[in-house]
């Protein structure tokens, strides 16, 4: 497509650099820009509509129009626009807020560490690991231990608590991160079975903490499900495995409930899908349905009664740590995920739903796996569906298969080869059935490309 099409690609072009854009591409092909939203669809300048497959950027659970969440924001705007919560003092808003966070967290969670972002938030967890580690007399335990293809965020702290390769090549990470396998049995499995795979690179864990020496290790972090990596599903064996490591070995565990929280799996965090329990609890996106920035941290008791335990400043904060907006927007989004049911309704009929139609899709002639939990799946493109083989170089194949769903009405993302998916919790029973329509649309195009009939 070309560039400068219309007046506000030409602005576009002209003034705007993207977050995660290939800035020289981008100089020469169109944006697609998008002027308005409801329910689950998004529309394009031109006026198209898309079904929106990935829930704005896994924010949306509740798709776009909730007025309640709107006219919480406006009230709170015409009340206490803002107030900071620095140095004790507090906008009452924010208070209600962490409360209504503690309501809806497990037990061990009864404080909550406001900013307004989930790097932001994966940033927090490193300070207060740190400070928490140096109240206990116990300094040296600084190291974190993270995931190949994880995404925590991309500060230059949480891009190096994430496993990206490309961004790690952009700056200087961290020297007190290692990074462990994840559990993506269809790209690493080969030929072992599931459930043993799981246990398998769940024992990268230990043996890594054994490497480094267990007084050096502070906390491993690690998203229920990897998300923007692809969609690693693990094996029902690596939870619970990952979670007796970090006990037997005194370490930390962090959930990074950014995707998975609020929902989206099926619980109101992905932490209690997989009947683990996290020593704190990294949150954002649809924590506001996404209308509003607000990101933080659950810090269990066991942490924070160390915290308290010794006078020194804790020297850390955002000047729009807890907002009022945002906050405002926080209590209306998980009030109406409270009384309208959202998440019970959704895990017993949507999401089923979502996943058996997905399913459908395993007998295509090039869809090699079908994965996915509640509300949200990927894809993987294969030369055919009983082997693991590539469609094509480069990961073509994904990136033409998101081209094609783009351009008959899907948004959808591609990772390597996955296609991901993850739209709001609201769908009906024939959104998603559309939504499965143009996914078969842009399979069938894809195949005939490659020469292999449908
Ligand atoms: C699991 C996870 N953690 C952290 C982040 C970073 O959140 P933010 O983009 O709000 O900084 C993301 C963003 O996609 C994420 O998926």
């Amino acid at each position: 497509m070309n560039s400068n099409t219309t007046p506000l690609n030409k602005l576009d072009k002209a003034h705007f650099l993207h977050p995660f854009t290939d800035f020289k591409e981008y100089k020469e092909t169109d944006t697609a820009i998008y002027t308005k939203a409801e329910h689950i669809y998004i529309y394009s300048e031109e006026g198209k509509q898309l079904i929106d497959g990935m829930s704005g950027l896994w924010c949306c659970n509740l798709g776009y129009s909730q007025p309640k969440i709107n006219e919480a924001i406006n009230n709170q705007l015409n009340t206490l626009p803002f107030y900071n919560n620095f140095f004790q003092c507090a906008a009452d808003v924010s208070v209600q807020m962490a409360k209504a966070l503690v309501d809806i967290s497990p037990a061990q969670f009864n404080h909550v560490f406001f900013t307004n972002s989930g790097s932001e938030a994966n940033d927090t967890n490193i300070r207060l690991v740190h400070r928490y580690y140096d109240l206990l007399g116990k300094p040296n335990k600084k190291i974190f231990i993270s995931r190949h293809g994880a995404y925590h965020g991309s500060t230059i702290a949480a891009g190096s608590l994430g496993g990206f390769d490309g961004m790690h090549k952009q700056y200087t990470g961290l020297s007190y991160v290692e990074h462990i396998g994840q559990p993506n049995w269809f790209t690493e499995g080969g030929d072992m079975d599931k459930g043993e795979f799981g246990i398998k690179v769940a024992q990268e864990l230990a043996a890594k903490i054994d490497e480094i020496g267990e007084e050096n290790v502070a906390a491993f972090i690690a998203e229920p499900i990897q998300g923007a990596g692809g969609v690693i599903v693990p094996p029902s064996t690596y939870w619970p495995e990952i979670s007796r490591i970090c006990k037997e070995r005194d370490i930390l565990l962090i959930s990074d409930e950014v995707i998975c929280g609020f929902g989206r799996t099926g619980d109101w965090f992905g932490a209690q899908t997989y009947g683990y329990e996290p020593d704190l609890m990294t949150f954002a996106k649809a924590v506001t349905n996404g209308y509003q920035p607000l990101g933080g941290v659950m810090v269990s008791d066991k942490i924070v009664d160390v915290l308290a335990s010794d006078g020194g400043e804790f020297t850390h904060g955002f000047t729009y740590s807890g907002h009022p907006a945002a906050c405002a927007a926080g209590i209306a989004t998980i009030d109406i995920l409270k009384n309208e049911k959202v998440i019970e309704n959704a895990a017993a009929d949507i999401m089923p739903y979502f996943q058996a139609q997905l399913r459908t899709l395993e007998s295509h002639p090039i869809v090699g796996e079908v994965r996915g939990m509640g509300m949200v799946a990927a894809l993987e493109i294969a030369k055919n569906n009983s082997a693991k083989e590539r469609l094509a170089p480069d990961c073509a194949g994904g990136a033409m298969v998101k081209t094609h769903a783009i351009n008959h009405g899907l948004m959808v993302r591609s990772v390597g080869d996955a296609i991901v998916t993850a739209p709001p919790m609201v769908c009906t029973r024939e959104e998603i059935d559309l939504l499965i329509a143009r996914l078969t649309i842009a399979l069938d195009y894809t195949a005939k490309h490659y020469g292999i009939s449908t």
